[in-house]
C-alpha cells in the first residue's frame, strides 16, 4: 500500500476564557483535539495545533476588580495555569497565543474594515441595564431579580430557572445587580451591528453543501435560524470593557466573541512567522500547496458562532473557511452534572494530584465517537476500562514476555505467529480511517481486539512454561516473545495518539521512538530489548474517593491560595520562614483558653460584599453590604478605611461573623463583623479570604 499523500491540516479548540480554572469538562475537547492532531502527525502529514487563551469581557474586567489587579496581570496568571494543566494531561499545542496580542488586535482590525467596506456594519442605540454604582453595563448574568411571569425570586436577567421563561433583564422585578447591590437603570448607548440577513443566501449554501457540518446540525441551522431573516448581530460593547477598542470608533470595543475566533487566526500568525512563514498561507483560499484544511473542534454550545458568525466573518473578508466544524457534547459525572457539592466538578489540576493522566486520556478516546451525543465519566467504569483494557490487556502483553528477552533480544528472523501480525497490520487501515472520522471509540475497540488476540496467543504459547523447560525450549522462548512484544509494539503504535508516554516509554524498550503510523506494517527482528519497567498502574478505588474527596468545597484540593494569587488553586502560598515575624505573640499574647462550645458560639460564614462605600465621617470605617446566599444581606461597618479600594472590593468573598448582635453605630445599624488580621505594630489590615469554591453562607468550622 502506498503512503498516504500529506495534507496541511490546521487545527485548533475552542479558546478557553481566562477566567477560570481547567477541568475534566474542557477537556474532552483538548483531549480529543489532541488526539486528532498526533494521529494526523504519525500519518506524516502536516499538522498543527493552534489554541490560545481567551482573555476579553465584562468577567475578566470584574474578576481583576475584586482581586485588586489589572487584566493583564491576572490573564498572565491564569495562562500560566492552563498551559501547566494542559501539559500535564500531554496536550501539545504547537503555538498557545491569547486574544490580547498585537497580532490579534491587528487582524481584527483587517477583518473589520473588511466588514465595513462590505457595508455590513450598521450603528443603533441598544437600552441595557446599567450598575450606577460599579459603573458597568449589566450582561445578563451579572442581574438577578423576580421573574415577571412566575413571580420566583432571584431569577437571572435572562431566564427564569423556576419556570423556564426567557426575557430580558430590563422586564425583571425588582433587578439588584450581583456586582454592586445596586438597582441597575436602563440606559441607552449606542452598539454597532454586523448585518447577517445578507450573508443568508451563502450561509445557506455553505452550511448544507461544504462538507463542514455534520447533517444533523446543517439541518438544526436550516430549521432554527436560517427559515428566517438572520438578526444583526451585537458586536461592540460601550466604555468600560477590557478589550480592544475599536479603531474607527472611540469608546466603543469589539465584543468578546468578535475578536475570539479571530484568534485563531492571530495564534497561526505568531506560529507562522516565528518559522518564517505567514498565516496567509493557511487563511488564504487557494494559497500554499496542497490547500489546508482548517478543523475546529468545539462543544455543542458555542455551534452558533462557529457554524453562522464565523464563516459569515470569513467569507466578507475574504478567507478561507473552515474544512471541518467538529462539534461535540458536554460530559457528565456519573451521569450528573459535574457538581461541587458532590465533589464531582473535576479540575484538571486536582486530577493529576491524584491520577495518571493517560488513564483519562484512554478513557475519554474510549467513549468518543466524533458525534454530537454527551459522554458519561462514570467514575467506577473508568477504573474498570482502564484496568481491563490498559492493564489488563496491552500492557499485560509486555510485561509477560520483555523481560524474556533483556539478554538475547528478539528473534533473528520473524516467526511463524498464525497470521497475527499480519493480520494487525491490514486492521491499520480501518483504525486509521476511524481516527480520521474522530470515532475514537471505534478506533480503540479495533485495537483492543488485537490486543485480545496477542493475549489468546501468549496463553496458548505459555512462555512461563517454556522457560520453566531448560536451554531445549530457550528458542522456541524467545520467538514466543518476540511475537508477542511485536504485537505489543504495532498496537502501541496504533495507541500513540491516545498515549504518547506510552509510545515513548516502549520506544525506549524495544526499538527506539515511534515515530510514523507505518512502524506498524513491519515486525522488528534482532534488536535489544531494555529492562522492562513498569509502564502502567492499576486505578485504585482509594484514589478515585481522595480525588472527589478533594474536589468538595469543604475539602480544599491543595493550600490556601493567597489573596495575590487567587486563580492558582494550586499555588502553594506557603510563606517562607525567614519572613514570618519572629515573635507575634508577644506582642499580641494568646486569648485566654476557651472551649469548643465557646468556639460554636461564633457563627462564621463565607459572604460576598455586594457593595461598599466610605462613610465620609468615620476615620476608619467603610459601609459594607454582603450576602450570606438568597435574599440574607447583612450591613456591617468595617474598620479597613484607607486598607482597601471599596470599588475593588466588591464581589470579593469574605468571612463574617454573622451571628454579633447588631450594634446601632452612629452611621447606622451594624449587623455583623467582617474578620481580617492585622497586629501590633503592623501595617496594614488583612481581609481574609476563603479558597476557590467556597459560596456565600457556607460555615467555618
Ligand atoms: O465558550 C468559550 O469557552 C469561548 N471562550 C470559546 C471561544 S472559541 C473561539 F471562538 F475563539
Ligand atoms: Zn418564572
Amino acid at each position: 500500500m502506498n503512503a498516504p499523500t500529506s495534507r496541511r491540516i490546521l487545527v485548533t479548540s475552542a479558546l478557553p476564557y481566562a477566567n477560570g480554572q481547567i477541568h475534566l469538562g474542557h477537556l474532552v475537547e483538548y483531549i480529543q483535539t489532541d488526539i486528532f492532531v498526533r494521529f494526523q502527525k504519525l500519518r506524516g502529514h502536516d499538522a498543527v495545533y493552534l489554541c490560545a487563551d481567551d482573555t476579553h469581557g465584562t468577567a475578566i474586567m470584574i474578576r481583576a476588580r475584586a482581586e485588586e489587579r489589572s487584566e493583564r496581570d491576572l490573564i498572565a496568571a491564569m495562562r500560566e495555569d492552563h498551559l501547566k494543566d494542559f501539559a500535564g494531561f500531554d496536550i501539545e499545542f504547537d503555538h498557545y497565543g491569547s486574544t490580547d496580542s498585537d497580532a490579534n488586535r491587528r487582524l481584527c482590525g483587517e477583518i473589520w474594515r473588511s466588514l465595513r467596506d462590505k457595508g455590513l456594519v450598521v450603528s443603533r442605540d441598544v437600552k441595557q441595564l446599567f450598575d450606577p454604582k460599579a459603573g458597568v453595563f449589566l450582561a445578563d448574568r451579572f442581574v438577578r431579580g423576580t421573574c415577571p411571569r412566575c413571580k420566583a425570586a432571584d431569577q437571572y436577567g435572562d431566564a427564569c430557572e423556576k419556570c423556564g421563561a426567557t426575557y430580558s433583564p430590563a422586564d425583571l422585578v425588582d433587578p439588584v445587580s450581583t456586582l454592586s447591590g445596586a438597582t441597575p437603570e436602563i440606559r441607552s448607548a449606542e452598539h454597532l451591528f454586523v448585518q447577517l440577513e445578507p450573508m443568508q443566501g451563502f450561509l445557506r449554501e455553505w452550511t448544507k453543501n461544504s462538507g463542514a457540518l455534520d447533517p444533523r446540525i446543517a439541518n438544526y441551522l436550516a430549521g432554527h435560524f436560517l427559515g428566517e431573516p438572520l438578526r444583526d448581530w451585537d458586536i461592540s460593547r460601550p466604555a468600560p470593557y477590557f478589550g480592544f477598542e475599536i479603531p474607527d470608533a472611540p469608546g466603543h470595543y469589539w465584543y468578546v466573541w468578535f475578536d475570539a475566533p479571530i484568534g485563531y487566526v492571530a495564534a497561526t500568525d505568531e506560529w507562522a512567522t516565528a518559522r518564517g512563514g505567514s498565516w496567509k498561507e493557511w487563511w488564504h483560499r487557494g494559497a500554499g500547496e496542497p490547500a489546508a484544511e482548517i478543523h475546529h473542534f468545539i462543544g455543542k454550545d458555542i455551534t452558533y458562532f462557529h457554524t453562522l458568525f464565523w464563516p459569515a466573518m470569513l467569507e466578507a473578508a475574504g478567507l478561507a473557511l473552515p474544512t471541518k466544524v467538529r462539534i461535540h457534547g458536554f460530559l457528565t459525572v456519573n451521569g450528573e452534572k459535574m457538581s461541587k457539592s458532590r465533589g464531582t466538578f473535576l479540575l484538571a489540576r486536582t486530577y493529576l494530584d491524584h491520577l495518571d493522566p493517560a488513564c483519562l486520556r484512554y478513557y475519554y478516546a474510549a467513549k468518543l465517537s466524533g458525534n454530537i451525543d454527551d459522554i458519561d465519566l462514570n467514575l467506577e467504569d473508568f477504573a474498570a476500562k482502564v484496568n481491563s483494557d490498559l492493564v489488563g490487556k496491552v500492557v499485560n502483553l509486555a510485561s509477560r514476555t520483555a523481560r524474556w528477552l533483556e539478554g538475547a533480544g528478539l528473534s533473528e528472523t520473524y516467526p511463524n505467529d498464525g497470521g497475527l501480525f499480519a493480520q494487525g497490520a491490514v486492521d491499520g487501515a480501518e483504525i486509521a480511517a476511524a481516527y480520521d472520522e474522530c470515532d475514537f471509540a471505534r478506533a480503540m475497540r479495533l485495537v483492543m481486539a488485537a490486543a485480545d488476540r496477542a493475549n489468546a496467543y501468549v496463553d496458548a504459547e505459555q512462555p512461563w512454561k517454556l522457560a520453566k523447560a531448560g536451554p531445549e525450549s530457550a528458542e522456541r522462548l524467545r520467538d514466543v516473545a518476540t511475537v508477542a512484544l511485536n504485537l505489543f509494539r504495532q498496537i502501541v503504535v496504533y495507541l500513540a495518539p491516545v498515549l504518547p508516554e506510552l509510545a515513548t516509554e516502549t520506544g525506549a524498550l524495544v526499538g527506539g521512538p515511534i515515530r510514523s503510523w507505518e512502524e506498524s506494517r513491519h515486525p522488528l527482528t534482532g534488536v535489544a530489548v531494555a529492562p522492562f519497567k513498569p509502564l502502567a498502574r492499576r486505578v485504585e478505588a482509594a484514589q478515585l474517593e481522595a480525588l472527589v474527596a478533594a474536589s468538595k468545597p469543604a475539602t480544599p484540593p491543595s493550600a490556601p491560595s493567597s489573596p495575590s494569587s487567587p486563580s492558582n488553586p494550586s499555588s502553594s502560598g506557603n510563606a517562607s520562614v525567614t519572613t514570618d515575624p519572629a515573635e507575634p505573640l508577644a506582642a499580641e499574647p494568646l486569648a485566654p483558653q476557651c472551649t469548643i462550645d465557646d468556639f460554636t458560639k461564633i457563627d462564621l460564614r463565607v459572604a460576598r460584599i455586594l457593595a461598599a462605600e466610605e462613610v465620609p465621617e468615620a476615620k476608619k470605617l467603610l459601609k459594607l453590604t454582603v450576602s450570606l446566599g438568597g435574599e440574607e444581606r447583612r450591613t456591617v461597618f468595617a474598620g479597613i478605611k484607607g486598607f482597601h479600594d471599596p470599588a475593588a472590593l466588591v464581589g470579593r468573598l469574605v468571612v463574617v461573623v454573622a451571628n454579633l448582635a447588631p450594634r446601632q453605630m452612629k452611621f447606622g445599624l451594624s449587623e455583623g463583623m467582617v474578620v481580617a488580621a492585622s497586629g501590633a505594630g503592623a501595617t496594614g489590615v488583612y481581609l481574609l479570604s476563603p479558597d476557590s469554591g467556597a459560596l456565600p453562607g457556607m460555615r467555618l468550622h
